[in-house]
């Protein structure tokens, strides 16, 4: 690119984002797009060898990855022997790689594939074997020689040395090498690393800790992105961590969620399962054609989150050819519809839009609404454009209930559908799905004529919970059919009940089964720490208590019959001094106390609480603003004061 061509790419970025982008002059351009590939590390760990490299290429090839758009094949820790050569060179396992790198690059190069290689700016790697630190030029010199074509640079045993100077002395090391190298950044975020990652040479960085293959630790990682979109651009790439999708720790909808939102961050598609044996539906969200050109559409902005409504969230990003592409994310426990509109997409006044569902391949045109019913811990993607005509109508539902019953209770489930398009729904069947033996009446569902274009309906179901129904969350959805002109539609408008008891007399909370717990690592303790032990914070010892690993989210019915809240919270005395977080507690949406940041140091900090009236606790405990490192927080001596 041209000097004057480069120079007008800044000023317009700063023009359409408010923002200089970092200066990239010497960085060589190869991540104009957000780099895709894969790596060792979610799924193997240390359990790798070349044999496993190989055939994951392979694989990437077989399975359709590179056809999508995969390159990079990425070796991560673990790859490199104990000590270094008589030559003080890096030198590969000689059990796990007795072939040498070298002779890997070339098989996988042959494959029309890169290779990706891992080191630390530290004494040593994360998994203790020998690192970078103060032997970059020898260290890039030879991972150049193996024809490397990616260097993932790590963190650990850094010797308190300045970030900027060890991650300055390899770009540097890189550049003098002749090789285009990527270069990825892994210090966590600890830095602020999008201020000057870019700048010394890294064309990705990571933003915060380790991803884990758990809901808890993706909405962590997801949360810490808010605010960082204006330091994103070509060559320079936030990093959220490796994809877990396939890995087996969440659901399929919690996995499409993850990468829907992966894909509008514009980060580094870096898929962390074993390619090797994925089943049809891993491989068909990985490849998935529009869902990554979404997130390799540069178009000014890496997305952000739009709005934030508690449990439903809306993240967005424009898209090159006009459009904007959407995120409707429901984080929470129970299926809902998520809204928004063409006009907060920062969309032009149009008499219509389309609608493109990026998941499943339908095209609907809006006047203006942009929303659909999301399963819990799920997401739709679209992208939505001005245009559209008279083309098939958005229609979406909502099942709204009361969010929790008495085992036994009749309650009233309404469904509501929305014709939010150009032509009418008609012969609208709407059928209500409970568990097993519930009462649904109508049992046969309800039939509306039509729904006009702006129009709604309601159907109203009476719900009877059985008697001996066992507390959870329970899915009532409901199943809508209806003709769009000739076309025949079915959607789901997805909607749960909470079953739960009410709390009485003055229950220590770890009595009570919560609703549902989230945290960051591990299992909840119940009067037990995070590892096991008695809980302890500042030296007291407690009998009683809940102990998450943060981050972390609790949470239960009080049901309105609860006035106090009481404990003692702090950082569990297991991990010393380490350790730190935040402590809040929130009834029905509203905080209602929050610690300072309590570090391992401190003392037990002492929390009572009104919660009159509060039909849901939630209580949060978050990273301290450093990773969830060592963060073994606890409620101890959580104590309920109820009526009767
Ligand atoms: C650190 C990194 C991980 C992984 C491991 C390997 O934790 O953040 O991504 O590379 O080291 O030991």
């Amino acid at each position: 690119m041209s000097t004057t061509k480069s120079a007008l790419l800044v000023t317009v970025l700063t023009l359409l984002i408010g923002f200089a982008p970092p200066a990239t002059a010497e960085k060589p351009p190869l991540a104009p797009t957000p780099p895709m590939g894969w790596n060792s590390w979610n799924r193997f760990g240390c359990d790798i060898d070349e044999n496993l490299i190989r055939q994951t290429a392979d694989a990437m090839v077989t399975s359709g990855m590179t056809a999508a758009g995969y390159e990079y094949v990425n070796i991560d820790d673990c790859w490199m022997a104990p000590t270094r050569d008589a030559a003080g060179r890096l030198a590969p396992d000689p059990v796990r790689f007795p072939n040498g790198i070298a002779a890997l690059a070339d098989y996988v190069h042959a494959k029309g594939l890169k290779l990706g290689l891992y080191s630390s700016a530290g004494t040593h790697t994360c998994q203790g074997l020998p690192a970078s630190l103060d032997h970059e030029v020898t260290d890039a010199r030879t991972f150049a020689e193996w024809g490397v074509d990616l260097l993932k640079y790590d963190n650990c045993h850094n010797e308190g040395r300045p970030a900027l100077e060890r991650y300055t002395a390899m770009a540097d090391a890189l550049e003098a090498t002749g090789r285009p190298i990527v270069y990825s950044i892994c210090e966590w975020g600890a830095n602020d690393p999008w201020e000057w990652a870019a700048r010394v040479g890294g064309h990705y960085w990571r933003t915060t800790g380790d991803i884990a293959d758990n809901w808890g630790s993706v909405m962590s990682i997801l949360d810490q992105q808010v605010g960082l979109e204006a330091f994103s651009g070509p060559n320079a790439w936030n990093d959220p961590d490796m994809l877990e999708v396939g890995n087996g720790g969440m659901t399929t909808e919690e996995y499409r969620a993850h990468l829907s939102l992966w894909s509008l961050l514009n980060a580094p598609l870096i898929a962390g399962n074993d390619l090797r044996a994925m089943d049809p539906t891993t491989r068909a969200l990985l490849t998935d054609p529009d869902v990554i050109a979404v997130n390799q559409d540069w178009a000014g902005v890496q997305g952000h989150r739009l709005a934030d409504d508690g449990d439903l969230e809306v993240w967005a990003k424009p898209t090159s050819d006009g459009g904007a592409a959407v995120v409707l994310f429901n984080r929470g426990l129970t299926g809902a519809r998520v809204s928004t509109t063409a006009g907060a997409l920062g969309l032009p006044d149009s008499p219509a839009y389309t609608m493109r569902d990026l998941w499943a391949n339908t095209i609907v045109v809006t006047d203006g609404p942009v929303r659909a019913s999301v399963p819990p811990h799920g997401a739709r993607m679209y992208v939505v454009a001005p245009g559209g005509g008279s083309g098939e109508p958005a229609v979406s539902a909502e099942v709204v209930t009361d969010r929790y019953a008495d085992p036994g209770q009749t309650l009233t489930a309404t469904v509501r559908v929305s014709n939010d398009g150009p032509v009418p729904a008609r012969g609208v069947r709407v059928l209500l799905d409970a568990p097993p033996g519930w009462l649904v009446s109508p049992a046969g569902g309800a039939t509306v004529p039509a729904v006009g274009p702006g129009g709604e309906s309601t159907v109203d179901f009476t719900v009877t919970v059985p008697a001996g129904e066992p507390t959870g969350t329970h899915a009532l959805s409901a199943e809508i059919n209806y003709r769009a002109g000739q076309l025949v539609r079915r959607l789901t408008g997805y909607g749960a009940v909470i079953i739960a008891t009410t709390p009485s007399g003055s229950p220590w909370l770890s009595a009570l089964p919560p609703v549902s717990t989230q945290v960051g690592w591990g299992q909840l303790g119940v009067d037990r720490s995070v590892d096991g032990n008695p809980l302890t914070i500042g030296g007291l010892t407690y009998a009683r208590g809940v102990a998450p690993h943060a981050e972390s989210e609790l949470r239960y019915h009080l049901g309105g019959a609860c006035t106090r809240f009481t404990s003692a919270a702090g950082i569990d005395d297991e991990v010393g001094d380490r350790g730190s977080s935040t402590f809040t507690v929130r009834g029905d949406g509203v905080t209602l106390a929050e610690s300072e940041v309590v570090t391992g140091a401190d003392g037990p900090v002492a929390l009572d609480v009104d919660v009159t009236g509060v039909t849901e606790l939630v209580l949060l405990t978050d990273d301290g603003g450093d990773g969830i490192d060592y963060d073994h927080t606890q409620w101890a001596d959580a104590a309920l004061t109820c009526q009767n």
